[in-house]
């Protein structure tokens, strides 16, 4: 197939959906970047959604999941198997210690799910309480914490929510009933547009949920392994959730999902209370086990907070006299530029003229989510292209 066939044939399938910002086909990656059909190289300050934290086809990754490949792809979860315990150990390592248990899944999406039903189940409880802005993905469990209309609208009714003001300490208060089995949030919001959370809303959180009988969830699908330039946002306020969702940095790149709990979590489970078919996979435990392994051997973790700091300087120098930037803002690398004007024209022309991928946060948000191990010379460059691509637009 040619480059317009292979667009063609998406559209007309799987363009129910989504809508794309050029005829590009991506065929190839490597570190920071993608290649198109043409051999054209885009760096990718988006990650393939936050994905890519390692960059694409980390050579460890990749080794891991080829000799999984060749070794043992499938082995349902009643029977043991070493790739997974050694990745669930390896995981529980980098936790907050007061999450030694594991649910192990396929998407963030999934994931949030699951811990919504674990709160469910031990608290005996019905309802939840979310935030205003807050993305905890499509699913009909997930959507029903997720704030924005226009992702719900269509599919209503959906799980009993009240949604608060993120960072109005004195709404959670308020919307904490005895009907709540669970407050469910989002350390620095991230589709939304990096809004971070203030340690007093934060704390506030845990200490009324403690009070009520009910259970905090924090979603760390976006900002876990290193994107805010910690393990976890958590540690950024010191909160201990009762329950924390993973995906995105999770796998390396492969497709993976989990959640952790607690001990008094752990105490109520019953054999069957939930499961999956595909989590947990060899494939996906050799690819999160690799993924581990690269965080800590090559430093990510603190590398994302030395260049986000670079990369949020360089981004103020080149735009400070550039009238369509309202904010820049962010944590270690997880960061936005806000505009006065809309987002997606300067999308697409720094993909198609600049050759830069970025993620939109709502309509005027500008997001980058580059890879842990991007270069200062690679930030420095797509810098540049956002400060061009947003001046030829203004
Ligand atoms: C914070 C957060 N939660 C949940 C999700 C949903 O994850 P998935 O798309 O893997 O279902 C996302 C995806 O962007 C996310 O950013």
């Amino acid at each position: 197939m040619t480059q317009m066939k292979y667009a063609e044939v998406e559209e007309r399938i799987l363009g129910g959906t989504t809508a794309r910002r050029g005829d590009v086909v991506i065929t190839r990656g490597e570190g920071s970047w993608v290649f198109d059909e043409q051999g054209k190289k885009y760096l990718d300050l988006g990650s393939a959604q936050g994905v890519a934290m390692l960059g694409h086809c980390h050579p460890r990754v990749v080794e891991a999941i080829s000799r999984q490949a060749e070794t043992l792809t499938l082995c349902p979860n009643y029977l043991y198997n070493d790739t997974r315990a050694e990745f669930s150990q390896a995981l529980v390592n980098v936790l907050p210690r007061h999450l030694p248990h594991l649910f192990l899944a396929n998407s963030g999406a999934e994931a949030v799910d699951g811990a919504l039903k674990f709160a469910r189940l031990f608290t005996t409880r019905p309802a939840f309480v979310a935030t205003t802005k807050g993305f905890h993905g499509r699913t009909i469990g997930a959507l029903s914490v997720t704030w924005e209309p226009k992702y719900r609208d269509g599919f209503l009714p959906l799980l009993e929510t009240t949604h608060v003001q993120f960072n109005d300490a004195a709404a959670l208060d308020r919307a904490i009933t005895d009907r709540t089995a669970a407050v469910i949030l989002e350390v620095v919001q991230g589709e939304s547009g990096v809004n971070v959370g203030t340690p007093d809303f934060l704390q506030s959180a845990q200490r009324l949920c403690r009070e009520r009988g009910a259970l905090l969830i924090v979603d760390e699908i976006q900002t876990g392994f290193g994107r805010t330039g910690k393990w976890f946002a958590v540690e950024h306020s010191g909160i201990e959730p009762d329950l924390m969702c993973l995906a995105k940095g999770l796998g390396g790149g492969f497709p993976m999902g989990a959640f952790a709990y607690t001990k008094a979590i752990r105490d109520v489970l019953t054999q069957g209370a939930h499961g999956s078919t595909f989590g947990g996979s060899p494939i996906a435990c050799a690819a999160g086990l690799a993924a581990i392994k690269v965080y800590q051997d090559e430093g990510l973790i603190k590398r994302s907070a030395v260049l986000g700091a670079h990369l949020r300087n360089t981004l103020r120098s080149a735009l400070e006299d550039v009238a369509a930037v309202r904010d820049i803002r962010g944590l270690g690398l997880m960061i936005a530029v806000e505009l006065r004007t809309k987002v997606a024209p300067v999308l697409k022309s720094l993909m198609l003229n600049h050759g830069v991928i970025a993620l939109p946060a709502g309509p005027t948000v500008l997001r980058l989510l580059p890879p842990l191990v991007i270069t200062e010379h690679e930030i420095d460059f797509g810098v540049q292209a956002i400060a061009k691509a947003i001046k030829d637009e203004d």
